[in-house]
């Protein structure tokens, strides 16, 4: 709504590394239940999320409409140049970022908001198949090993913050068994950051919702289930997307949120925050979140959103942009106000912040439905030794096959159960614990396990590793191993195994050149929505924006005959 300011991005580039010359930024890391700086110095998360809205595709199955399409916002070193001197004015000390490209160089953007203090959250999961599916959870190689490639292009940089390993994947009490796939998913990502020495936090944003299932969602991502005050399995940081304060409410509007998290062991802040009704959003709530008694609950919130996004509701978002224009709102200028005027709380100190503890974890009720048995970590070598051995494989004839693999599934499934076989070794399940031994496969690798079963319950019949066209009988199939359970016996000698995951061979870390002038069209991920529950409106008026998380290859549900 103000005026439009215009900005040549290579003089903002060059302003900006006039006034860099910093070093590199300090660690931060968890004390009891609160962040610090390496110098001792409580640390608050003063953020913004950074990412514009990706394609939304209409889809009656996906209440949030996520996206399916997402632009790195951190490979684009003009728009970031551009954006940097408002992010400074908003005064910022983070963004969070909620899908990037791993394959791609980020060296620019990372660099300038590292010099600027800024930090960033990145989210690991990716648009459709990169994520974990709420609908059909697992926790599997390929996800992993996107993870890890993720973590690899950004171990470089000095102001990665924390790393998510999901965003809202649980949105109600039916789906909270997928919690034991986020749990694993947190395990593996902090062994893996402990083998290459990283500090990065490790964290997950949760949609809000009742307390019948956020309590208990918090208390077991953050548990220790070995009963030995060992974080090995926890997350390092909470998250929640919380939209409760809207236009001049009062600090009682967090009395329910306070209450629910004033004795949570871990730190935990608001991943998203901002009245998701109709502006104005007077972000009077600012100076409550971070003064006590809040503070000493919470460590800081990210603002949703720098970038346009639009929901049913209405609309987010802090500036237009146009080219290298940014045009900011009132939205802008109140919440930089807010934001610019705060003064972070001091306390506790470090010395006073006691030693890091973990919850107990939740039992199973009937709106906590994750069992305290997680998956084992998927093992990238077993599946590919699996892949190479099994009878009959799946054999794609274009690389956009992986769009098939799940109605594949679904037919293999069935007729291997009309035969009186089954797909436990390549099911998961949450609530009762129990993982198949293939269960943590890529989903093409699950796919010739299963036409492997079927073709040879079927007595090896040519007509039987066929699907389509889509099977081939595997002429290289070791000839002393003898059959899918053999093959899996052979490869999977200790399918349950929890290890410490190494980067896929062939992974490269970070790439290529770097960013272009325009801030493209179309992107990212980012978010969610609960809130309309929360706040009785009508879920149906509202259209989340969410990120990633939805729609895996596993797309529809194995259905057994
Ligand atoms: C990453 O960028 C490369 C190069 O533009 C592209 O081919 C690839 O599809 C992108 N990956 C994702 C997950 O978007
Ligand atoms: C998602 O699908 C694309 C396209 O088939 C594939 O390249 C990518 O590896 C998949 N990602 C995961 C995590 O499976
Ligand atoms: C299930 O247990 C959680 C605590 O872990 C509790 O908050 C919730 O209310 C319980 N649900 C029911 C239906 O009792
Ligand atoms: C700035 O913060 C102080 C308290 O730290 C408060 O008294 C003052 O009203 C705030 N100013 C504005 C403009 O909000
Ligand atoms: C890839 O598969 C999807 C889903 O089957 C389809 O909609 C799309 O057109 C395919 N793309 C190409 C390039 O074949
Ligand atoms: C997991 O097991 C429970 C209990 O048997 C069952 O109700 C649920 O449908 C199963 N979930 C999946 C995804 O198979
Ligand atoms: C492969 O599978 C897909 C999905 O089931 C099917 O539409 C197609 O006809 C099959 N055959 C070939 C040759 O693609």
């Amino acid at each position: 709504m103000h005026a439009a300011i215009s900005r040549l991005a290579g003089l903002a580039a060059a302003a900006l590394t006039l006034a860099a010359g910093v070093g590199a930024l300090p660690k931060v890391s968890r004390q009891g239940r609160y962040l610090y700086s390496d110098d001792g110095t409580r640390f608050l998360i003063k953020g913004i999320a950074y990412q514009e809205q990706g394609a939304v595709v209409a889809d009656p199955n996906s209440p949030f409409s996520e996206p399916s399409t997402f632009i790195d916002p951190l490979t684009d070193s003009a728009a970031c140049a551009r954006d940097l001197p408002f992010l400074q004015q908003l005064g910022v000390n983070a963004v969070r970022i909620y899908s990037v490209n791993s394959s791609l160089n980020h060296d620019d953007c990372m660099n300038a908001f590292s010099q600027a203090g800024i930090y960033t959250i990145i989210d690991l999961a990716l648009p459709t198949n990169g994520s974990i599916d709420r609908n059909n959870p697992s926790w599997t190689v390929n996800l992993l090993n996107q993870y890890i490639g993720t973590i690899d292009a950004f171990n470089k940089y000095d102001n990665v913050l924390a790393y998510n390993v999901g965003n809202e994947v649980i949105t109600a009490p039916a789906g909270t068994g997928a919690a034991a796939f986020i749990k694993a998913a947190a395990r593996d990502v902090r062994s893996y950051l402990n083998s290459i020495s990283s500090s990065a936090l490790v964290g997950y944003a949760a949609q809000d919702g009742d307390d019948s299932w956020v309590i208990p969602l918090a208390n077991y991502l953050g548990c220790d289930n070995s009963n030995s005050n060992s974080g090995s399995t926890a997350i390092d940081i909470f998250g929640l997307n919380n939209y409760e304060f809207c236009g001049d409410a009062t600090a009682s509007a967090y009395n329910g949120k306070n209450g629910d998290f004033a004795g949570y062991e871990l730190p935990a802040y608001f991943s998203e925050f901002g009245c998701v009704s109709q502006p104005p959003r007077l972000w009077t709530e600012v100076p409550i979140i971070f003064s006590a008694p809040m503070s000493d609950i919470w460590s800081g919130a990210v603002a949703f959103s720098y970038f346009p996004a639009v929901a049913s509701d209405g609309s987010f978002g802090m500036v237009t942009v146009d080219g290298s224009t940014v045009t900011t709102s009132d939205d802008f200028d109140r919440l930089k106000a807010q934001y610019s005027n705060l003064t972070f709380p001091t306390t506790p100190s470090k010395t006073d912040a006691g030693s890091s503890a973990f919850p107990a974890c939740p039992s199973q009720n009937s709106t906590w439905l994750a069992s305290n048995t997680l998956p084992p970590t998927p093992n990238d070598a077993a599946c590919n030794c699996l892949e190479n051995i099994v009878s009959c494989q799946f054999t794609p004839k274009t690389s956009n096959d992986s769009a098939i693999v799940g109605s594949l599934l679904d037919l293999g499934c069935s007729l291997l159960g009309q035969q009186g076989g089954n797909c436990d070794d390549i099911s998961a399940n949450g609530t009762t614990g129990t993982y198949g031994r293939v269960a943590f496969c890529d989903p093409e690798t699950k796919l010739s396990f299963v036409m492997s079963e079927f073709y040879e319950i079927t007595d090896r019949a040519a007509t039987s590793c066929d699907f389509g066209g889509n099977a081939t009988v595997n002429a290289n199939a070791p000839s002393n191993v003898n059959g899918a359970n053999a093959a899996a016996t052979s490869c999977l000698a200790n399918p349950s195994a929890t290890f410490t995951p190494s980067a896929p061979s062939g992974s490269s870390g970070s790439g290529s050149s770097g960013s272009s002038g325009s801030s493209g069209s179309g992107s990212s991920g980012t978010n969610n929505n609960g809130a309309a529950a929360i706040f009785g409106a009508s879920p149906s008026t509202f259209v989340g924006l969410g990120v990633a998380f939805v729609f895996s290859v596993l797309g529809s549900a194995l259905t057994l005959a």
